[in-house]
Formats: C-alpha cells, sequence, structure tokens
C-alpha cells in the first residue's frame, strides 16, 4: 500500500511516525511525504523520521495509491487546482478540520474550478473522508453515566429500578424524556446514529458541497474528474498530532471513524489504519463527515449551558449575600472578598445537587401521576436532564473551593455561635520587689500566675479581675494587656456541621470521580446506580444537614437579628432542598414505591406507547429518500 501525505506538520509527522512505530512500514505499507520545498528528483528526510522519504509532490503523488491530505483546509483548493490530476485516481484521505470559511472557499472553487492541468488524464478518482472521534463514551453517548453531546432520543424509556430511577446526578440516564410526535419524527433518523436535530443536515447522501470540506472537496475533485466518482474518506480528524507522535501503538487506544460513499475506499483506509494501530470503524456516507467536521468546531458543547446556569447562580447569591451582610448587616466590606464568596460558593455547590435531582423527581412523579411509564418531556427539561452530568461535576467544583476557603476562615472570630465559651484566663504578673531602677519589669524574670474566671467572663473583666488579683497577692501588674487569653472549643453545632459538610463533599468526590468514563465503563449496573444514584443522594442530603443545622438556630430570631427582615442564606438555601428530600422520602415510601414500580413493569395504569413510536420512527426511517 503506498501511501503519499502531502505535508510536513505535526499531523503528517505523526502519521509517518505511527507507521514506521507500529511495524506497519515493516509490512506492506510504504509511506512517503510530499513537501512543495523538496526539489524534484530529489529524496529527503525530516530530522527525527529517517525512515519516511519526503519528495518532491508530483512524483510522490503519481507513485502513491492513497493520499493523505495533512494541510490546513484553506490550502485544498490550491493543491487540487495543481494536482487535481493525480488526485482524482486515488483514494484521497481527508483529515482536515475546516473552518466554516474553509468550506465556503472549496465550496466555491468547485462551482467555479480553474482548469486542471492534465484533467482528462485521470479519470475515476475517489475521495475518502475519515473521522475520528476520541470522546470518551461517557460524552458520547455511553452505556451509563453520559449524554450524547446533543442527543434527541424521540423516546426514552426508564429501565431502571424503581428505587434509584431518574435521581442520578452527575449525568444519569434522562428519565423517559419523549417529546412531542411531531419532534420524535423529526428525530427520529439521526438518533439512530445518535445525533442531534441539529446536526441531522449531514443526513442523506445528497448532502451539498457546502455540508462539510469533505464534500466541498468531492465535489472540487469531481470537476477533474469530469464527472466519473471520486474517492474522498474522511478520517483522523479526531486524533491529535500528539497523540500520533506519542502513543504507544502497543498499548494505547486511537480510535477513529472512515466515513466515505466508496465502501472500498473506506475499506483500504481502515486497512491503513488498523496496520498502524489505529482502531478505525467505517461508515458507508461521507455525510457523517458533517458531524466529524462539527465535533471540532464546537467548544465544550455540553458544558455551555451547565456552566452559565452554575455561573449566574453564583453571581445573584454572591450580591444577595453581600447586600444582606455587607449592607444590611453592616459587615465590612472587604469581607464580601472571602467570607461572602465562601457563603455563595457553599449555597450555589449545594443548588447544584438540586438542579442535578430536581428534574429526575419530577419526571418520576409525572409517571406517577399519569399512570405511564413514558411521559413527554418539554425540550428544555430534556435538556435539563441531559446536563444533569456536568451540572454535578460543576457543583463538586464548588463545594470543594467552598471547603478550602472555609479552612482558612475556621476561626472563632468568623463563626462565633459555633464554639461554646470556655474558663477566661487572666494573667498577674509581679512582684514588685523585682523592678529594675527604672521602675520596670522585665518580663522573663516575673511570675505568673494564672487567673480562672467564669465563662461568661469578658475581657475586660478577666483583665480587671487579673489586676485585683495580682495586685491582693502584692504583685504590681506590669503588662495588663497581656493578661488575657481565651480559649473555646466547637459546640454542637460546629461539630455536627462539620461532620457531615465534610462527608457530603467526600462523597460527592466519590459520586464524581465514578462519573469519569474510564471507571464508569467498569463498573457494573448496580454499581452504579450505587454510586450515582444512592451516594449522590447521600451527598445532598448531608449537604442539605451540614447547611441546615448551621443556621436552624437563627431562623427563629427573624424579629430581632434578620436585618431589614432578610432571612438567612441557610434558610433560603435548604428550604428547596428539604423539599425535594422529602419528595424523595415520600416516593421511597413502600406503598408509592410499590405503585411505581408496577406502572414501569406495565401491570397498572396506562400501557407504554413505546412500541408504537418506535415502529412509526422506524417507518419514517425507512421512508426517506
Ligand atoms: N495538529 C493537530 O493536532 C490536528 C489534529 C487533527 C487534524 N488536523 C488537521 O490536519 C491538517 C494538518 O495539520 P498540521 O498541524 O500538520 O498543519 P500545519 O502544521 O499547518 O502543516 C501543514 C503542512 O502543509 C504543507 N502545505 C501548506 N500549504 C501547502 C500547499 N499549498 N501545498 C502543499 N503543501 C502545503 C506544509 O508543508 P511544506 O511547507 O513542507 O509543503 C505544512 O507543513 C490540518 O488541516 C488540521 O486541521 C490537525
Amino acid at each position: 500500500m503506498r501511501v503519499a501525505v502531502i505535508g510536513t506538520g505535526p499531523m503528517a509527522q505523526g502519521l509517518c511516525s505511527l507507521a514506521t512505530r507500529s511495524g506497519a512500514t515493516s509490512g506492506n505499507v510504504e509511506m512517503r511525504m510530499c513537501s512543495r520545498r523538496a526539489e524534484k528528483g530529489s529524496e529527503t528526510f525530516l530530522e527525527g523520521l529517517p525512515l519516511t522519504p519526503i519528495s518532491s509532490m508530483r512524483e510522490t503523488l503519481e507513485w502513491s495509491e492513497i493520499v493523505v491530505l495533512a494541510v490546513q483546509a484553506s490550502q485544498i483548493p490550491a493543491i487540487v487546482a495543481e494536482h487535481g490530476h493525480l488526485l482524482v485516481t486515488r483514494v484521497v484521505l481527508d483529515i482536515t478540520n475546516p473552518s466554516r470559511a474553509d468550506i465556503d472557499a472549496i465550496a466555491a472553487a468547485a462551482r467555479d474550478p480553474s482548469p486542471s492541468p492534465a484533467t482528462s488524464s485521470s479519470p475515476g478518482t475517489t475521495v475518502i473522508a475519515v473521522d475520528c472521534d476520541r470522546r470518551p463514551r461517557d460524552s458520547a453517548g455511553s452505556a451509563y453515566g453520559g449524554f450524547p453531546t446533543a442527543p434527541a432520543p424521540a423516546l426514552v424509556v426508564d429501565r431502571r429500578p424503581p428505587d434509584s430511577a431518574v435521581d442520578s446526578a452527575y449525568g444519569g440516564f434522562p428519565a423517559a424524556p419523549a417529546p412531542a410526535p411531531e419532534a420524535a419524527e423529526a428525530a427520529a433518523k439521526p438518533a439512530k446514529l445518535g445525533l442531534s436535530s441539529s446536526q441531522t443536515s449531514w443526513v442523506g447522501s445528497t448532502a451539498s458541497a457546502s455540508a462539510s470540506a469533505a464534500h466541498a472537496l468531492s465535489a472540487l475533485l469531481s470537476h477533474a474528474a469530469e464527472g466519473s466518482p471520486v474517492r474522498v474518506v474522511k478520517a483522523l480528524n479526531n486524533v491529535s498530532a500528539y497523540a500520533l507522535i506519542h502513543s504507544d501503538p502497543l498499548v494505547d487506544d486511537i480510535k477513529t471513524v472512515a466515513a466515505s460513499d466508496d465502501a472500498n475506499a473506506a475499506k483500504l483506509v481502515r486497512t491503513l489504519l488498523e496496520a498502524m494501530g489505529v482502531d478505525c470503524r467505517v461508515v458507508p456516507s461521507l455525510s457523517y463527515a458533517v458531524r466529524m467536521e462539527g465535533w471540532h468546531r464546537g467548544t465544550f458543547a455540553e458544558w455551555q449551558m451547565p456552566c452559565w446556569v452554575m455561573f449566574v447562580s453564583l453571581v445573584l447569591m454572591w450580591v444577595f449575600s453581600a447586600v444582606r451582610y455587607n449592607h444590611y448587616d453592616h459587615v465590612p466590606w472587604y469581607q464580601a472578598t472571602m467570607w461572602i464568596t465562601n457563603k455563595a460558593l457553599g449555597w450555589a455547590g449545594l443548588w447544584g445537587l438540586l438542579y442535578c435531582y430536581l428534574p429526575g423527581m419530577a419526571t418520576t412523579y409525572a409517571q406517577l401521576f399519569r399512570r405511564t411509564p413514558t411521559v413527554r418531556l418539554w425540550r428544555w427539561v430534556q435538556r435539563w436532564m441531559e446536563a444533569r452530568k456536568q451540572l454535578g461535576l460543576l457543583s463538586l467544583l464548588f463545594v470543594m473551593l467552598h471547603l478550602a476557603l472555609s479552612t482558612y476562615l475556621w476561626m472563632p472570630s468568623y463563626y462565633t455561635k459555633l464554639w461554646q465559651p470556655t474558663d477566661v484566663l487572666g494573667l498577674g504578673v509581679g512582684p514588685a520587689g523585682k523592678l529594675d531602677k527604672y521602675g520596670m519589669a522585665p518580663a522573663a524574670s516575673l511570675p505568673k500566675q494564672a487567673i480562672k474566671l467564669p465563662a461568661s467572663a469578658s475581657a475586660a473583666d478577666a483583665t480587671a479581675n487579673a489586676t485585683a488579683a495580682a495586685t491582693a497577692a502584692g504583685n504590681l501588674i506590669a503588662r495588663s494587656a497581656a493578661a488575657v487569653s481565651i480559649r473555646r472549643r466547637l459546640n454542637w453545632q460546629g461539630e455536627a456541621s462539620m461532620l457531615v459538610g465534610i462527608l457530603a463533599g467526600f462523597s460527592m468526590l466519590l459520586t464524581g470521580l465514578t462519573s469519569l468514563p474510564h471507571i464508569t465503563h467498569r463498573l457494573n449496573w448496580g454499581e452504579w446506580v450505587l454510586a450515582q444514584s444512592w451516594l449522590g443522594w447521600f451527598s445532598f442530603c448531608a449537604a442539605t444537614a451540614h447547611t441546615l443545622i448551621l443556621g436552624i438556630t437563627w431562623w427563629p430570631t427573624a424579629a430581632t437579628a434578620w436585618p431589614a427582615m432578610i432571612p438567612t442564606i441557610t434558610l433560603l438555601s435548604t428550604a428547596p432542598c428539604v423539599i425535594v428530600i422529602a419528595g424523595k422520602l415520600l416516593l421511597m415510601s413502600p406503598p408509592v414505591a410499590f405503585a411505581l414500580a408496577r406502572i414501569r413493569a406495565g401491570v397498572w395504569g396506562k400501557a407504554s406507547q413505546l412500541h408504537a413510536i418506535y415502529v412509526s420512527r422506524h417507518r419514517s426511517w425507512c421512508a426517506q429518500p
């Protein structure tokens, strides 16, 4: 298999290096790079890649069977204009990640192609595009915790055990989202391949030239081939040059997709890539290139909405806390930096968990009241369900920051009500006979007398009592300012709230860790339910208890202690959480849980509409031209 790689950049180097390291070049794979800078007839080598010769474009392309376009997509029109007549007879592997402008430029060139030097001499070009999706299963629609990047399931039926249903944090299954029938129909075809309705433009074999760079390239080459079929394959655009250069073909797992309208061309590319140790799946349609290239253009698509929600929540909570404490309660404004921020982080972290559990629970109640296992959800609720993993992880981040800041602020002067007053010590020093000639007493030479005072004594009382006691003993108080020391211990509120707070933080951490794809994929169903549902609920309850214990003694003091009658943060933040937890407890109560299990099993209530909807989706899929 003779492979010409156009370009000498990182991707070209990575491919050639991988071919050598994997042993592919010891078999039937021959690799050459082509560079504009190589002189005709000469053969040079790139430093570090002595086994891959670099020669001029024309002679390398003439020699090759497969051509890899390891160039920027913007260079494609120029390359096709010059070498199109050679490309049309070869399998063209497009690994580019084009911008929208690149695609438009190639499509424009395809509409108005400049004549190729030897168009007529090279009919029958095939263009192949290969695309590698390296996203973890978790984010691409995994078996357990993940959600598709832009999923559009027309109907999801909750088959989980009743006690764990619809309530997992960090990316549990959507409970039972079922959009309107027309949405289901529209989503049916892409859903079959795990795509969202926003990514459906690739569906169908008649995608326009501007759908993707691979399509535009295919159209451009078709001109050069004078209408003969071209063999373009899209692949590898999901794999980084770093992975190609540094991975170990023996142990590392590089995955990609080879998409092409020409099945044989795609299979040829798969054979090549598999010889190099790359796990390659063939998709028999170049239309899939739309998704492959679109994936590259998106930036943290599934994180954007959850990040906004959590960020806006944090800002609103910070503003509320600053107004309540700094403005109305006259706390110094400089404390808005850390003390107030810490309150807002804790509040936002707690409500992040609330955001995770609320939609699932609401859906379960909808199942219960409608007595059907399939519930139609509004689109925004469905998106909310899909974002639970990200919301859970962001809430974990906030809680960890809250723990770190609280550690710094953890002192009686900040959290006075969590510490119990203990005995106050006064310190008397003397005697007068030890004074020096200036009437001063060297501190080190003075005996010290500790005077124990009642717990209720203030610092001023301690000083006065120490002075009196020392004077009575014939001593001289030389430095009364140093005569007071106060020691305190946590009271029951402090101990209990810290315990459950730390338990909440670390159990959240465990739940978050089990959402990592490498761990998720090793969990069986029961383990996943334990980590994502039960442990997650435990974190939520513990975090609520932490906040509740912190503030509950202040709630009855509204009339006197609440500035401008604004409720405390602990009251505002825990009230909705307590309601959700009570709702969950009700669902777990034996009669309700029994009823829910029967509804989900289809024994009681209305039968599931799943079969009818599934059949209609299948029909509409088949009916597509
Ligand atoms: N870098 C990545 O991690 C990565 C990952 C996935 C996909 N990709 C895609 O892979 C492609 C190559 O990436 P790269 O990082 O290797 O790019 P690069 O560093 O820009 O290298 C491109 C190479 O193309 C050659 N070239 C430029 N214009 C040319 C022209 N008109 N005719 C012939 N050759 C030309 C140049 O080699 P000479 O000067 O020697 O001719 C240059 O070294 C890009 O489309 C990129 O989107 C990159």
